[in-house]
């Protein structure tokens, strides 16, 4: 198995008001090709940055970050990143929102067009093909966003809680789509919540955050697949691997 993301010893400061302030401290973090890993933790622990620094967003302060073992530069291509805000050009319909990482490939009008069709279908966004971001709901919005980072057909895939402004059925339908994506494709995901079900019903593996990104519990998640959220819900090993999850997210908080 190869190593995707090798995070070492890295820390990231922002100065505000002229002020230092730490966001990571020292993160170490291996993400092995193929694995889906969610990133689970509060508000406020580094989530975000620590994406943003596996995109090639941000630079470290200080450590290293390589990708496929070269040191990351820039943005890649292969590298989908759905980010916590909107990045949605407002200026284009959907449609035109989700054929754009193709149309920068330079790939045909047809093809591209054909491809971002399906995807606008798959997050259930038929019909408003021609509509502008303003136009949607926020879940909308999302699914807009999910749509236009899967038609780059990125090898990886970073997501930032991209399900938490849907209701609790398109969530579902999502997540499960999102696995059938993943399962058997090689891809791999990281994927950011604080939510502890989600976790559990996608994850391989969990690394819980704590304050400035410290690895409270790196767990492997051995539920079998598929996971159905009913059943689950009621089997004892998901019962005590919620349990571990919540309280190393109340001990990371101490
Ligand atoms: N561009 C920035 N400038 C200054 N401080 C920042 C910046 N980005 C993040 N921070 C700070 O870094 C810390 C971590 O922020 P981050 O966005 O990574 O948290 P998060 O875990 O993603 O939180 P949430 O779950 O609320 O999205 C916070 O204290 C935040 O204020
Ligand atoms: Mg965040």
């Amino acid at each position: 198995m190869t190593t995707q993301f090798a995070v070492r010893k890295v820390s990231k400061h922002f100065s505000k008001d002229g002020e230092d302030l730490v966001a990571l401290r020292e993160v170490d973090l291996d993400v092995e090709e193929g694995s889906f890993v969610v990133l689970l933790g509060r508000s406020g622990c580094g989530k975000s940055t620590l994406l943003n620094l596996l995109a090639g967003l941000t630079t470290a302060t200080s450590g290293a970050i390589t990708y496929q073992g070269e040191k990351i530069t820039d943005v890649r291509t292969q590298v989908g990143y759905l980010t916590q805000q909107d990045t949605l050009m407002p200026w284009r319909d959907v449609q035109r929102n989700v054929e754009m990482p193709r149309e920068l490939r330079g790939e045909r009008r047809e093809v591209r067009r054909a491809a971002a069709g399906q995807l606008i279908e798959r997050v259930g966004l038929s019909g408003f093909e021609k509509s502008y971001p303003r136009e949607l709901s926020g879940g909308m919005r999302r699914r807009a966003s999910l749509a236009r980072m899967l038609s780059g057909d990125p090898e990886t895939l970073l997501l930032d809680e991209p399900f938490s402004a849907l209701d609790a059925q398109l969530r579902t339908e999502l997540q499960a789509e999102l696995l059938r994506l993943w399962a058997g494709s090689g891809r791999t995901v990281v994927f950011v919540t604080h939510d502890i079900e989600e976790a559990l019903l996608l994850a391989d593996r969990v690394v819980v955050l704590g304050p400035l990104g410290r690895i409270v519990l790196d767990q492997e998640i051995d539920l079998p697949r598929p996971r159905d959220p009913d059943d689950m819900r009621v089997a004892p090993h998901f019962v005590a691997l919620h349990r571990q999850l919540s309280a190393a997210l109340k001990e990371g908080a101490l």
